[in-house]
């Protein structure tokens, strides 16, 4: 890997002098094009509305539909009062939520098929849905989306606000994932207690504070245009949660041990930078960029290692969020910043030769049909998260006029990385050895017995919390179709087994439907500019 980068260096010095007369060559170009466009827009304007440059075009029908389909399961998802739904078996949930501790936590979330409010990989799932409507809004707008994921987004974040009543505490978890699992019912009938729990300076979590940061950062950028009040609440919150996070480094697993067996996280090192460099984009102030750069890099910066984006790995995502900086808004940053940005940019490209396929560098955590595949357990989130960072470092590439990555000396283009994204979301939507679709209404074929509480128990079915077991062994599949719902995923060898009680490969979660979402997103449509935030 170091080999790769001084080779592309030493490149890059040898041909500085021919790269300088290509840009003033390239930007008397756009001048000239500019004043092109401005002018036949000028001269239009008494007809119809001009194109402007952003203009989505080449909208790919399934890719909209699937992306319908995929925005449509957080309405399965949500707790508290439901408004509008458009799930007509999902009803009021959760209702009483937070009320011990004077809040209303009734909004939020239930991560998969079970009904607990896990904080840590719903601010993820909050987070995802922010940068893609950040990058793609446009693309979401032209396929009449946009609605629907800003609705989502705020279904959280308002959740989030309520959960983090004071600086230093942080509810994390309502419901009690032990009782609830030996549980099978719909949200709507639930009766048992729901316990809350929290984080707070004696018992600090920096993980989940600080993805919560990232989630409410990434989120205030998003509703600046719409209510620029809750924007800056969005904001404060933010700022004070990363505070939180980094002034008491403790993993959330080693303060609350009992959550170890679900969603713990391996580390806080990449929480932090990503928060930080969500709070940069967010804020611009210039400390957020240093602690991402020169304070914490190297410690926590993970620049040598491959690793796979993830609701409890952000290091990958962290690389190319800053290499936007890099690519887009390097104005007024110091040199050693700017090198520091290079280097994250620098891993970003080791990441996107180990995904291009036929590289010599490929990863072979891939199936024999293509499919990014890492672990057995809810396989595709590796794949569409995998996918979602091609489609936008291409986009990256293409819009700062970057023609081409090396990859081992090898050159590959803008478009190689979108084709590698859509071989991902055509093998889940039936490019695949089954011939099936792994997104639940799409298609013909697709996983009828998807392990989901509300979904296989029928609507007017009354149980309690062990009767609706006989739902869980039905050997129907399930009454209530979990539209959009993305579920784990197939084994290596391309084979999946569809049955409820097999939550490794046929549990949906809100968190891969939302990298599904951000995917979609980039695919749906091509532009040629990505929007600045
Ligand atoms: C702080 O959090 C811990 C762990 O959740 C909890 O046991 C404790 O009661 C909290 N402290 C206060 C003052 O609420
Ligand atoms: C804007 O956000 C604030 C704070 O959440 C809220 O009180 C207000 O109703 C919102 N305004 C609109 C127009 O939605
Ligand atoms: C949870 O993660 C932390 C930090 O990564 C680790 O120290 C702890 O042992 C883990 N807990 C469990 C139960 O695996
Ligand atoms: C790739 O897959 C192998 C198993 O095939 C696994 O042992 C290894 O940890 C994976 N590598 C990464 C970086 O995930
Ligand atoms: C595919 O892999 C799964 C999980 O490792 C295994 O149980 C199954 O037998 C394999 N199927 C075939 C056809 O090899
Ligand atoms: C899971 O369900 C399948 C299909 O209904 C059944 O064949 C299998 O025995 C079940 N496995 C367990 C562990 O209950």
């Amino acid at each position: 890997m170091e080999q790769r980068i001084s080779e592309s260096n030493t490149k890059h010095y040898g041909t500085a002098l021919c790269w300088w007369l290509t840009v003033s060559i390239v930007a008397i170009l756009v001048v000239c094009a500019g004043l092109f466009t401005i002018l036949t827009n000028f001269h239009h304007h008494s007809h119809s509305h001009s194109h402007s440059p952003q203009q989505p075009s080449n909208i790919v029908p399934k890719y909209a539909s699937s992306l319908q389909l995929a925005l449509q399961f957080f309405d399965v998802q949500k707790s508290g009062k439901v408004q509008n739904n458009r799930v007509w078996w999902r009803g009021d949930s959760g209702l009483r939520d937070g009320i011990e501790a004077n809040l209303d936590l009734s909004k939020g979330m239930y991560d998969a098929g079970d009904l607990i409010k896990f904080g840590f990989p719903m601010a993820f799932t909050a987070t995802v849905l922010s940068w893609a409507i950040l990058e793609y809004g446009h693309h979401m707008d032209a396929v009449n989306q946009l609605d629907y994921a800003l609705d989502s987004l705020n279904w959280i974040t308002d959740y989030l606000v309520n959960a983090h009543p004071f600086a230093d505490v942080l509810y994390i978890q309502v419901g009690d994932p032990e009782v609830d699992h030996n549980c099978w019912e719909r949200p709507e009938d639930m009766t048992e207690k729901r316990p809350l729990t929290q984080i707070n300076s004696s018992f600090p979590g920096t993980e989940v504070a600080a993805e919560t940061a990232a989630a409410l950062a990434s989120a205030s950028l998003v509703f600046k245009d719409i209510n620029l009040t809750y924007s800056e609440i969005l904001l404060e919150h933010a700022q004070q949660l990363f505070t939180f996070a980094d002034t008491y480094k403790v993993s959330y697993g080693v303060s609350i041990p009992q959550i170890g067996k679900f969603y713990n996280s391996s580390g806080y090192d990449d929480e932090l930078l990503w928060a930080g460099s969500w709070l940069y984009h967010a804020t611009k102030d210039p400390s957020y960029l240093t602690y991402v750069t020169e304070k914490n890099e190297n410690e926590f910066g993970s620049l040598g290692s491959l690793s796979w984006f993830s609701w409890d790995d952000k290091h990958a995502a962290t690389q190319v969020l800053l290499s936007r900086v890099n690519f887009f808004d390097v104005r007024g940053i110091s040199d050693e910043e700017n090198l520091d940005l290079q280097k994250y940019r620098e891993a970003t490209e080791i990441l996107m030769c180990k995904l291009l396929p036929d590289s010599q560098t490929a990863t072979t955590n891939r199936t024999k049909s293509g499919l990014i595949w890492v672990v057995p357990w809810n396989s595709l989130q590796h794949s569409v998260a995998s996918a979602f960072l091609a489609v936008l470092y291409s986009d990256y590439m293409l819009t700062s006029q970057t023609e081409f990555l090396y990859c081992s000396g090898k050159m590959y283009k803008p478009v190689d990385l979108r084709k590698f994204a859509i071989s991902q979301v055509e093998y889940v939507l039936g490019e695949n050895p089954m011939r099936m679709s792994f997104v639940v209404g799409y298609g013909n074929e697709y996983p009828k017995y998807t392990h989901h509480r509300g979904s296989s128990i029928p609507f007017d079915a009354k149980t309690g919390c062990r009767d609706g077991f006989k739902w869980y062994d039905s050997p129907q599949p399930n009454p209530n179709v979990a539209f959009g719902a993305l579920v784990g995923g197939p084994f290596f060898n391309d084979t999946y087994n569809d049955f409820r009680n097999n939550s490794m490969q046929a549990e949906p979660t809100t968190y891969s439907n939302a990298l599904l979402v951000a995917l979609l997103s980039g695919l749906v449509a091509t532009s040629n500019v990505v929007l600045s935030f």
